[in-house]
């Protein structure tokens, strides 16, 4: 897994791949490093989930992690060498220097190359900002940066740059800007405001006795409402499957959304924060769980800081006896991290890789017991739907389909960014009712419904409702509802290319078919004539023996360009 660093006019620019070599030969423990290691870390916890958390503490300190630095972490938390090397030079955004190389530059700027930004420039930006950033400075290609509304996204150490235009970055570089506070961001409703709003009423309600946790659950059910996160399955079974594993059961806030083209639990958070934490509390009051973890992505900087600000308010102001403490997990970039499983494996201070199922995570999952892992849109809606009741949800709808979606919609429409609307709203009524249809000049030819992995489809399919179940008889799904509107400038072949450049650098290495299978598919999509043979061999190849649904799902784009797109294949002259 790696990113891709442009060379600028410095001379670390270039020094920092941590994938290229293997893990360092057992190095003494320095003692210099030693108390640089003990001063930062203090008195916390050695346990081995917190290994990512050390590994960025340190990253974030000293700006980069040496050798030196992970066998003192190692001695420090009694793991072997080797276990740290594989974890630090696993997750993109560990930047591992080793012995005799030179330190990355203290500012790192990442220009996302995902589908959205690459439609929008991010190539033609990542050619010109070499020569206009100035000084320390590093210039990444990265994968999707969840900003798609803003393409080309940039970020300025962590920070979003937005608009993201060449002077934004480069006013942001000479600023030094590293840390901006949330605030500047968004303006969200904070505890105060939720409170003064009717907030937190329902989960008094609950953990006073005044509702049970049946009739909540049962709510849920009767709403239909199914998790967003990609499998779709009905939030009310998930409750219900853990609370029928014995105790003590945990649960999981899935915030590592790293789809390309997906952004809205970014949106909603930067929103309504407190909405998905009453949700998680009322999940977790109700399937009785012991502790909670909520894993957040690295690039979502500003949410990070939001949800440690009000978790704080929310311990201080609220008496949560009864309530299952809080950990907020930072991840450390891998999109692979998204999957349940892998996520886990991330929590528990290790490489992301995806288990094998079953046993299912519901019945064995964080640290061997029962957990419940739920996305943020699916938590966001457990109060409206409990306190308005699930007739209020289902008589929402088009199309015989029941409830909402949040929609991240990017690419050639007129207006971008998370739409709330219908279930069962169909791909051209998004554009025109409410993105303001195509952009200027642009005419509508194809679209995502669902992500990277959720294949592509033609204009003339724009009128399919938009929603679990309706998509797969085309050979799609609406997996994160990210629909990417593309228009006749997008040569199908190229977008196919970058979506499985982003699956191949994502890829988690563990099994063949997706590690061998993407780096073959991106080689054949090089060239200039597909071979449909070996390709279409690699579609059922990787679809049948990929252990994840990363794999599985790869090669969607590649299948539905096949399919529907083969004027772009032949440059125009069909056979
Ligand atoms: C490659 C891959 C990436 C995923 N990424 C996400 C993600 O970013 N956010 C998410 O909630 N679920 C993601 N999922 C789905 C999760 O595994 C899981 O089904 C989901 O978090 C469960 O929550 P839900 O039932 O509320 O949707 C991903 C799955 C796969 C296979
Ligand atoms: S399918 Fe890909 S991402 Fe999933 S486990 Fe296999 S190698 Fe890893």
């Amino acid at each position: 897994m790696s990113e891709r660093v442009i060379p600028i006019a410095t001379p670390q620019a270039d020094a920092t791949s941590r994938t290229q070599g293997g893990a360092p030969s057992d190095c003494p423990v320095d003692g210099l490093a030693l108390d640089e290691v003990r001063r930062l870390l203090g008195d916390v916890s050695q346990h081995p989930d917190l290994l990512i958390e050390h590994l960025h503490a340190i990253q974030d300190h000293v700006g980069h992690l040496s050798a030196a630095h992970l066998a003192v972490l190692a001695h420090e938390m009694g793991l072997a060498q080797t276990e740290v090397f594989e974890v630090a030079s696993f997750y993109h955004h560990f930047d591992f220097v080793k012995e005799g190389e030179t330190a990355p530059a203290t500012l790192t700027v990442r220009v996302c190359d995902g589908l959205a930004c690459e439609m929008a420039g991010a190539r033609e930006l990542l050619a010109r900002l070499p020569r206009l950033l100035g000084g320390d400075v590093r210039l990444i290609a990265s994968p999707c940066l969840g900003h798609c509304e803003h393409a080309p996204a940039v970020a300025v150490g962590r920070n979003p740059v937005s608009p993201a235009h060449v002077e934004a970055v480069t006013a942001a570089v000479a600023a030094g800007a590293t840390r901006p506070p949330p605030q500047s961001l968004c303006d969200y409703i904070d505890y105060a405001a939720y409170r003064a709003a009717g907030g937190y009423r329902l989960l008094a309600e609950c953990t006073s006795g005044k509702r049970d946790a049946e009739s909540v659950i049962r709510a849920l059910e009767e709403s239909g409402l199914r998790g967003p996160g990609g499998a779709g399955l009905p939030a009310a079974r998930k409750w219900r499957n853990v609370l029928a594993e014995p105790g003590p059961r945990l649960m999981v806030v899935n915030i590592d959304q790293g789809e390309p083209g997906t952004f809205s639990d970014r949106v909603l958070l930067e929103r309504d924060p407190h909405r998905l934490l009453e949700g998680v509390l009322i999940a977790a009051w109700a399937v009785d769980i012991e502790r909670i973890y909520i894993h957040v992505r690295d690039d979502y900087l500003g949410c990070r800081e939001i949800l440690a600000n009000e978790i704080e308010s929310l311990l201080l102001e609220l008496p949560l006896s009864g309530l299952p403490p809080i950990h907020l997990r930072r991840s450390a970039g891998a999109y692979i991290c998204g999957e349940e499983s892998a996520m886990i494996e991330s929590i528990e201070g290790k490489r992301g890789l995806p288990r094998h199922r079953p046993p299912y995570v519901a019945q064995v999952g964080l640290f061997g017991r029962p957990t419940l892992e739920q996305n943020v849109e699916t938590l966001y809606w457990v109060r409206d739907i409990v306190e308005k009741g699930a007739a209020w949800f289902t008589s929402h709808g088009r199309r015989e389909r029941k409830g909402f979606r949040s929609f991240s919609v990017s690419g050639r429409v007129k207006k971008t960014g998370v739409v709330l609307a219908p279930a069962g709203v169909t791909a051209r009524e998004l554009i025109e009712e409410y993105c303001g249809g195509m952009a200027e000049g642009e005419v509508f030819k194809g679209y995502l419904p669902g992500g990277a992995s959720g294949g592509i489809l033609p204009a003339s399919k724009a009128d399919i409702p938009l929603d679990f179940g309706t998509l797969e008889s085309e050979g799609c799904f609406i997996g994160s509802a990210a629909i990417v509107v593309l228009s006749d400038k997008d040569d199908m072949k190229d977008v196919a290319l970058n979506l499985l450049r982003f699956f191949e650098d994502e890829s988690c290495g563990q099994c063949t078919p997706c590690r061998v299978g993407t780096e073959k598919a991106v080689a054949l999509m090089n060239e200039p004539r597909w071979d449909e043979a070996l390709l279409a061999d690699l579609v059922r190849v990787m679809g049948d023996a990929s252990i994840c649904g990363l794999g599985q799902a790869a090669m969607n784009p590649v299948r539905m360009v096949l399919k529907h797109f083969r004027e772009d294949l032949t440059g125009g002259d069909m056979p």
